[in-house]
C-alpha cells in the first residue's frame, strides 16, 4: 500500500451493513488516492447472517475480524471497542466509516474518538497528527425512542463524527437541532438502494419463488427481530397468533431472525408457527435470494428498517410494527404505514385491496449514493 493513500475502514458488523459498505468499497476501490479496507467486528456470525452477503455483494474476505459475537449491549459494545482500539494502534487509518445504527457503529465510533493522540507517525501523508476521523453514513435518523438501543447508538455516533452523510431532508434537519454544525452534514441519498440497483439483474433472475413455491404478488413477506416486538413472551405470542390469522387470507413467507427462532422457541411458540398450513417458515436467506422475494411479494411486514426503505423504492405496500419509525420518508412520500398488532390484520385487508404501485420519488435514492460519497471524502481530505 502506497504511503500517499488516504486509508480507509469499512466497518460491518451485522446484517444490514454489508449492503451499506459493499457499494462503497467497490466505489473507493476504482479510486487510485485512496485504500478501502474492510473490518468486520463479528456482531453477527452465522454464515447465513454474514459469510452468503459479502459472497452476494462480492466484497471481499474481511482484511480485519474482530471476532466479537454475541453479549449483553454493554457486553458487546465493550467487547469491539477494545478489539477495535488495538487495530486503531496498529492500522492507524486516516478515516473510518461507520454505517447504520448497530452497537459496533457506536463502539468504533467511541474508540476512533478517544483514541487521540496517536503514539508515532501516521501510515499517510494525509492524516494530521491526531485519531482517525469519523465519517457515519446513513446519519441523522430519528425515532425520538430512547428505548430502542439503536437510537441511542444513532445519537452518540453522530455527536462523534467528523462527517454526516444522510439520506434524507429529515436527517438534516434533526441534525441541526441537536446542534450539529451544517458544514459537517451532507446529504448523499440512501447507499441501501446502491445495492439493490447493483445487483438488480441477478435478483431478478433468482428463483426463489419457485423454489418456495410461491406465486408473484400473492404472498406477504414477514422480517421481525426487534426486541420490542420479539423479546416479551407475550407479545410475541399475540404476534404469532396474528401471523397465522393472516395467512388464512394470504399467505406469509417469513425468513426468521435468530433472535426471534430462539425467543420462539424458549417460549414454546415455534412449533405452532412452523406447522401453520400458509405461513412458511425460512432460515435468513442470501441478499438477492431475499431481494427476490421482496421484488415480488404483495405487501410486507416487518420491523427492519432497510425493508421499509426497499419496499418504498419499490412501491410494495408495508406494514411496519412499530410506534414509530426513524424513516418517517418512507411514510409521507413512501409506501410504509406504522401498525399495531390490534390493527395489523385490518391494515393487511386493506393493502389487499390497494393496487397502485406509486413510483419513488425520493430524491438521491438513485443508487448513485456511494459515488457522492467518494467525492465527499476527496473534497475533506484534498
Ligand atoms: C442487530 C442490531 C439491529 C439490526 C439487526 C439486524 C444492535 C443493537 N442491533 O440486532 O439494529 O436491525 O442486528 O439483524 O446492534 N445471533 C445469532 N447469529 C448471528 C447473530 C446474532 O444467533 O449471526 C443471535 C445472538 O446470539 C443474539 C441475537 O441473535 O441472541 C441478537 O443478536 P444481536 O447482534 O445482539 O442483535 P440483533 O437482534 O441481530
Amino acid at each position: 500500500m502506497s504511503n500517499n493513500k488516504i486509508n480507509i475502514h469499512l466497518i460491518a458488523a451485522a446484517r444490514p451493513n454489508f449492503m451499506k459498505i459493499a457499494p462503497l468499497y467497490h466505489a473507493l476501490k476504482s479510486q487510485e488516492w485512496v485504500e478501502p479496507v474492510i473490518v468486520h467486528t463479528g456482531q453477527h456470525y452465522d454464515l447465513n447472517m454474514s459469510d452468503v452477503f459479502f459472497e452476494d455483494l462480492h466484497i471481499p474476505e474481511p482484511a480485519i475480524h474482530l471476532g466479537v459475537g454475541s453479549g449483553t449491549h454493554a457486553t458487546q459494545t465493550g467487547k469491539v471497542m477494545m478489539s477495535y482500539e488495538k487495530v486503531l494502534l496498529e492500522s492507524k487509518p486516516d478515516l473510518i466509516v461507520v454505517v447504520g445504527d448497530v452497537n459496533s457503529t457506536v463502539a468504533c465510533t467511541l474508540a476512533a474518538a478517544k483514541i487521540n493522540p496517536y503514539n508515532g507517525p501516521l501510515t499517510s501523508d494525509h492524516g494530521r497528527d491526531r485519531r482517525p476521523y469519523v465519517g457515519h453514513l446513513e446519519a441523522g435518523l430519528r425515532s425520538f425512542d430512547r428505548t430502542m438501543p439503536e437510537e441511542i447508538n444513532r445519537l452518540v455516533t453522530d455527536a462523534l463524527a467528523d462527517i454526516l452523510w444522510t439520506p434524507s431532508a429529515d436527517a438534516d434537519e434533526n441534525l441541526t437541532r441537536e446542534g450539529i454544525s451544517k458544514d459537517k452534514i451532507q446529504r448523499v441519498g440512501n447507499i441501501m438502494i446502491d445495492s439493490l440497483e447493483m445487483l438488480r439483474d441477478m435478483i431478478q433472475a433468482q428463483n426463489t419463488l419457485n423454489d418456495f413455491g410461491l406465486k408473484p404478488q400473492a404472498y406477504g413477506l414477514v422480517t421481525l427481530h426487534r426486541p420490542s416486538n420479539v423479546d416479551s413472551p407475550e407479545t410475541l405470542k399475540n404476534l404469532c397468533k396474528t401471523l397465522i390469522e393472516i395467512s388464512k387470507k394470504a399467505p406469509l413467507v417469513f425468513p426468521i431472525h435468530p433472535r426471534t427462532r430462539k425467543n420462539a422457541e424458549t417460549f414454546g411458540l415455534f412449533a405452532e408457527l412452523e406447522k401453520a398450513e400458509h405461513l412458511l417458515i425460512l432460515e435468513p436467506l442470501n441478499y438477492v435470494r431475499f431481494m427476490n422475494l421482496v421484488f415480488n411479494c404483495r405487501f410486507a411486514l416487518t420491523d427492519s428498517g432497510g425493508i421499509q426503505e426497499e419496499t418504498t423504492y419499490l412501491g410494495i405496500p408495508c406494514v411496519t410494527l412499530r410506534p414509530n419509525t426513524e424513516r418517517p420518508v418512507t411514510v409521507s412520500q413512501g409506501t410504509n404505514r406504522l401498525g399495531t398488532l390490534d390493527d395489523l390484520e385490518e391494515t393487511v385487508d386493506g393493502m389487499l385491496a390497494e393496487k397502485i404501485r406509486p413510483e419513488c420519488n425520493i430524491p438521491l435514492w438513485d443508487g448513485k449514493t456511494a459515488g457522492r460519497v467518494v467525492n465527499s471524502i476527496k473534497d475533506f481530505f484534498y
